[in-house]
C-alpha cells in the first residue's frame, strides 16, 4: 500500500490512505509513563483544585516551556509537573483521562509506568497513587473496554536502597503490579546499581524491564547489562543495539520486546529513529512503537505510529508487525493474548 490518495478529517486535516490504515489498527501500548499524559488543561485543573501555583499561566505558555533538547531537561519538566498530583482523586483523573484517549486511538491493552518515588518523596502515600490509578483502570475495562497493567519504574537517580523501599511498600499491592521497570536519568546509573533489587522482584514474581534511553553514554554496554546481569525480558527504547551486531543477534535470539518511542527520539536527541526502526524490523528484532510521555513529546501512539511510517517507509505488513510484536510482548497470558492476535489479524485482511 503506498501512502495514497488523501483526503480530509472531521478537523480538516490531511489524511492518506495509510494513516488511516494506522488509525483503524488494534493497538497495544507497552511503554506509557501514565505521570507523562498530564496535559496542560488538566495540570491546570489539578493545580486550581490544591491550590498549587505553577510557573507557566496558560496552556500555550506551558507548551512553549515544553523545549526539551535531552533527557535531563525533559525531566526536569516532568517531575516538576507532578506537583499538581495530590489525591487520589488527581491520580484517577490522569489515568482516565489516558484511558479515553486510547481508546479513541484503538489501543485494546496498555502496560502504564508509574514513577511511586517521585510522589512519596514530596509525602504522597503509594496507596494514595496506586489505589486513584487502579479504580480508573477497572473502570476503563468496564466503560471503555480497555485492558491494563501497571508497571512500577524505581528512579535510577535515587538510590539502590530507595528502589527497594519502594518494592517493599509496593508488596500489599503485589497483584496490581505486574511487573518492574528503570527510568529516569540514566548518566552514572546503570543497570547493574539495581541488580539485586531486581532479583528481589523477581524472586516476588514481578516481571523485568529496564529504560536504556536513546543516545545516551555507555547506551551498548548498559543493554548488555541488563541482558546478561540482570536478566530483563524487554528492553524500553533500546535503539542504540544496532551499533553491536553480536547485540542485535542477542536480543533476537532471546526475543527481547525493544518498546521504541520515535516521537520522545526526536525531543531528546536527534531525529525519531524511524530508519532504526525499519532496520529493527528488517533484521528481524521484537521492535514496538510506543508514546513514552505524550502531554510532553505530543503524540499518542497513533501519531507515533504515522510519523515512524512516514520516515521510515513502513509498509502496511511492518506495521502490522508492529502491532503483533506489542501483542506478543505484553505481559499477558496466551488465552488473553488470542483474541487481541485474531482481531489484528481479521484487520489486516479486510483492510
Ligand atoms: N521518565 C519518564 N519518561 C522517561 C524516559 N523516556 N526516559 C527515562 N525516564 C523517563
Ligand atoms: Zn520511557
Amino acid at each position: 500500500m503506498q501512502n495514497g490518495a488523501e483526503t480530509n478529517d472531521a478537523k480538516g486535516r490531511a489524511v492518506d490512505d495509510m494513516s488511516r490504515f494506522i488509525e483503524g489498527m488494534p493497538k497495544a501500548e507497552l511503554h506509557l509513563h501514565i505521570e507523562g499524559t498530564l496535559e496542560p488543561e488538566l495540570k491546570f485543573a489539578l493545580a486550581e483544585r490544591n491550590g498549587v501555583s505553577l510557573p507557566a499561566k496558560t496552556v500555550e505558555a506551558m507548551r512553549t516551556a515544553y523545549d526539551f533538547h535531552d533527557l535531563p531537561s525533559f525531566l526536569s519538566v516532568y517531575y516538576e509537573g507532578m506537583s499538581v498530583l495530590i489525591s487520589e482523586d488527581d491520580f484517577f483523573d490522569l489515568t482516565y483521562a489516558y484511558l479515553v484517549k486510547a481508546q479513541s486511538q484503538n489501543v485494546r491493552y496498555a502496560e502504564m509506568f508509574f514513577d511511586p518515588q517521585a510522589h512519596t518523596s514530596r509525602g504522597v502515600s503509594f496507596d494514595t497513587v496506586i489505589r486513584g490509578i487502579h479504580r480508573a483502570q477497572d473502570l476503563g475495562r468496564v466503560e471503555l473496554g480497555i485492558e491494563t497493567q501497571l508497571i512500577m519504574c524505581f528512579l535510577r537517580d535515587m538510590s539502590a536502597g530507595s528502589a527497594s523501599e519502594a518494592l517493599a511498600q509496593s508488596l500489599p499491592y503485589r497483584e496490581w503490579i505486574v511487573g518492574v521497570g528503570l527510568d529516569s536519568d540514566e548518566k552514572g546509573n546503570p543497570p547493574v546499581k539495581f541488580i539485586d533489587v531486581f532479583a528481589e522482584a523477581r524472586r516476588e514474581g514481578f516481571r523485568l524491564t529496564m529504560h536504556c534511553d536513546v543516545d545516551q553514554d555507555d547506551s551498548v554496554d548498559h543493554i548488555w547489562q541488563c541482558l546478561d546481569d540482570v536478566g530483563v525480558e524487554r528492553i524500553d527504547h533500546g535503539v542504540n543495539s544496532l551499533e553491536d551486531d553480536r547485540l542485535v543477534d542477542e536480543l533476537r535470539t532471546r526475543g527481547v520486546a525493544l518498546t521504541v518511542c520515535p516521537i520522545s527520539n526526536s525531543y531528546v536527541t536527534e531525529g525519531t529513529k524511524a530508519s532504526a526502526i525499519k532496520e529493527m524490523l528488517d533484521r528481524g528484532m521484537k521492535v514496538t512503537i510506543n508514546s513514552d510521555d505524550p502531554a510532553y513529546f505530543p503524540g499518542y501512539v497513533t501519531e507515533n505510529l504515522i510519523v515512524a511510517q512516514r520516515e521510515g517507509g513502513l509498509t502496511r505488513d511492518d506495521l502490522i508487525r508492529l502491532s503483533r510484536n506489542a501483542l506478543e510482548a505484553a505481559w499477558i497470558s496466551d488465552d488473553q493474548r488470542r483474541p487481541y492476535l485474531d482481531e489484528l489479524a481479521s484487520y489486516s485482511t479486510r483492510f
